[in-house]
């Protein structure tokens, strides 16, 4: 294989000089604003952050600012893992000490009669049985359920979305050319690729496996899989289309990004960037057009509605109202119809972490990821029953949904989406509660919740008994529109919000909130903000998008910065953040991911002995600036054929499995 020279992004002013309008992920794509401010911006940033210092200090920055003078005078570090370098190659790197095994890649075997991968001659039939592509979201559910085994269980794993031009040979990339290459088949296999897999997994002599012809083994698809509609959207009148009179049945799930486990072992998979499947057009006096508008559909981003009606919305004007959900799975039962439930609310749910709070109630933490979007926090109406499984199945389909509005005091308030409350009325264009949870931003613009800097995963730590909230960047922010909240114009590198609530309730409808960390190099002068004194450099990150928490209450951040590497000058990876004590807010670098690589799905197993970790979309993100490559990868010519590095064979997306050598506890 190639070796990329690493100390070509050393000198990091000469990065951001060569950062241009290059590809990235849909939903990191860089924004003009993006490529003006790396340009020209650096004196204009400088006297946006020294702007925003006076707002701040009225709480967030001088609870930082304590949190830093506190680190520097006691020194002492709780990691005790050696950090890995910066950078960016062709390949996975761990800390020293541990192994980081492939697991399963794109096109591997996930139901039992599925066909060796193929890439040159892939099919859609061949595709719904195999790994999708994208892996995003990683549950673990132990088995037996209930149990805390750390040996054996049920993987439940997101498929994002597709790259078509290093996943189809001879096809490039297909959205500046208006789709011509795209066929039906390759836009089957595409929504054969999207959803979710469940895999039953073991350990065998220290090696995690996948059980060949597991009676587990599921794929859910964006192409065939039934799905039902539950919650007070389901069966409105503008929930209907030609193919479902009744409003409660809906073909597939797309663009699943982060998810959760609940309490009773059932797998959510939030519906993320859903706008962007759709074709077509509304005009502005369609029924459904402020709806529309405000989230952003129809995107294009793929060829879709050319041989699915359902994604044109022209023909089926309706469908779109039917994602932006959160999905609820039971791994447990392949046969079992996943269902949508529209109770969390309508919008681009990055993720569905939950905890249940000391009354019983389940608390479900939802981020919608888009610059100045919210963040929203479900309350079940009834109690989970740790001793009924069934009792609780339904859980998700009544409670309240609240969005959050910061202040700058200290305090985060929720506010009830309830219809019929406050403007939640006729008047505002709301009938009933399915409407408002239909158009939840619109609901929560109304009630003036906080427009924050992407929330991306949110996760209640139990040990802590507080809530982390991934803010990864907002390059739109003016100087004009920050807030304590989000003190940073022009955010690139984006932050870390602790959100405690009162004596750990969860249900609470005030909390405290306080910023951990504002991410980027502190080295650089315009960017500034990690103070890490007792790690290298390498201990900064940026761009926050996923998380897990192990039992020591440290935070496991993986990171998307979209084609911000070639800024930052390192590939995405996993960081471990102390969360309290001296060290509070300081990082340490545990995986790196190779080059156009994002990473996602941080998820222990109970004892914290395999950290599972999901590489998403190797060889695309931003290729174009690396130098020494410096094009857009396709399937014949990849930055990196990262797993196999093989001829012939693509990158493939993968689920890797990190185990410390001792067999011990990662990070202790
Ligand atoms: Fe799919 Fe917001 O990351
Ligand atoms: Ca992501
Ligand atoms: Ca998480
Ligand atoms: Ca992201």
């Amino acid at each position: 294989m190639k070796n990329f020279d690493v100390s070509k992004f050393e000198n990091k002013a000469a990065a951001f000089e060569a950062f241009d309008d290059i590809r990235t992920s849909p939903e990191g794509a860089p924004t003009m604003g993006d490529v003006v401010a790396a340009r020209f911006g650096r004196r204009d940033l400088v006297k946006g952050s020294l702007a925003v210092t006076a707002v701040t200090a009225t709480f967030g920055a001088a609870a930082l600012s304590a949190g830093r003078a506190d680190a520097h005078a006691h020194g002492g570090m709780r990691y005790v893992f050696d950090e890995i370098q910066h950078g960016v190659d062709e390949t996975h790197h761990v800390a020293p000490g541990y192994s980081a095994d492939v697991l399963i890649r794109w096109g591997d075997p996930v139901e039992a009669d599925a066909p060796a991968f193929d890439p040159q001659n892939q099919t859609a039939q061949a595709q719904s049985k195999q790994f999708g592509y994208n892996n995003d979201y990683i549950g673990y559910l132990p088995l037996p359920m209930g149990s805390e085994t750390a040996d054996h269980g049920l993987l439940c794993v997101n498929h994002e979305y597709t790259n078509e031009e290093v996943m189809f040979p001879g096809l490039g990339r297909q959205d500046n050319a208006e789709f011509a290459g795209m066929t039906q088949e390759l836009v089957d296999i595409e929504m054969a690729a999207h959803g979710g897999s469940i895999i039953e997994i073991r350990k065998v002599d220290g090696k995690w496996e996948v059980v060949p012809g597991s009676r587990y083994a599921r794929r859910i698809t964006a192409l065939a899989t039934p799905m039902d509609i539950t919650g007070p959207a389901a069966g409105l009148d503008r929930m209907k289309t030609s193919t479902d009179a009744t409003g409660t049945r809906v073909i597939g799930t797309i663009n699943n990004c982060a998810g959760g486990m609940t309490p009773w072992g059932t797998y959510l998979m939030a519906e993320e960037n859903f706008h962007g499947y759709f074709w077509g057009e509304l005009t502005e006096d369609h029924a459904e057009y402020r709806n529309y508008d405000r989230n952003g559909i129809p995107g294009g981003w793929y060829a879709w509605g050319r041989y699915h009606d359902r994604f044109d919305i022209n023909k089926e004007p309706n469908e779109a109202n039917r994602f932006g959900y959160i999905v609820e799975v039971d791994p447990l039962d392949p046969t079992s119809t996943p269902k949508k439930r529209t109770a969390l609310g309508r919008f681009r749910h990055e993720g569905a972490e939950s905890i249940v709070n000391g009354d019983g109630r389940v608390v479900v933490y939802t981020g919608d990821d888009n610059r100045f979007d919210y963040l929203y926090k479900f309350v079940t109406a009834g109690t989970f029953n740790p001793d009924d499984r069934a009792a609780n199945m339904d859980l998700l389909d009544e409670g309240t949904l609240y969005v959050a509005k910061f202040h700058e005091n200290g305090k985060v308030e929720w506010l009830p989406l309830v219809y019929g409350e406050g403007p939640l009325t006729e008047a505002n264009g709301f009938t009933n509660q399915g409407d408002v949870v239909i158009e939840s931003r619109i609901a929560a613009d109304l009630l003036g919740a906080t427009p924050m800097d992407r929330p991306e995963d949110v996760e209640p730590n139990p040990v802590t008994g507080k809530v982390y909230v991934m803010l990864t960047n907002n390059s739109r922010r003016t100087p004009e529109q920050v807030d304590a909240v989000n003190p940073r114009p022009e955010s690139r590198f984006g932050h870390i919000v602790e959100i405690s609530p009162p004596n750990g309730d969860h249900g609470s409808t005030m909390d405290d909130w306080e910023i951990v960390v504002l991410c980027g190099d502190p080295n650089v002068e315009d960017v500034g903000a990690m103070w890490n004194p007792a790690t290298s450099d390498n201990g900064w990150f940026a761009s926050p998008d996923n998380c897990a928490v192990d039992n020591q209450g440290r935070l496991w951040i993986s990171t998307d910065q979209g084609s911000g590497w070639a800024r930052s000058g390192t590939a995405d990876g996993v960081w471990a953040l102390e969360t309290e004590g001296d060290l509070r807010g300081t990082g340490k670098m545990f995986f790196r991911v190779p080059i156009g690589a994002e990473m996602c799905g941080p998820k222990f197993t109970p004892d914290d002995t395999t950290l599972f970790v999901a590489v998403q979309h190797p060889a695309t993100d931003g290729t174009r600036n690396y130098p020494g490559f410096e094009r857009d990868s396709t399937f014949e010519d990849p930055a990196t054929r990262w797993p196999d590095f093989q001829d012939g064979m693509p990158p493939r997306p993968s689920v890797v499995a990190i185990t410390k050598d001792d067999g011990g506890p990662i990070g202790v």
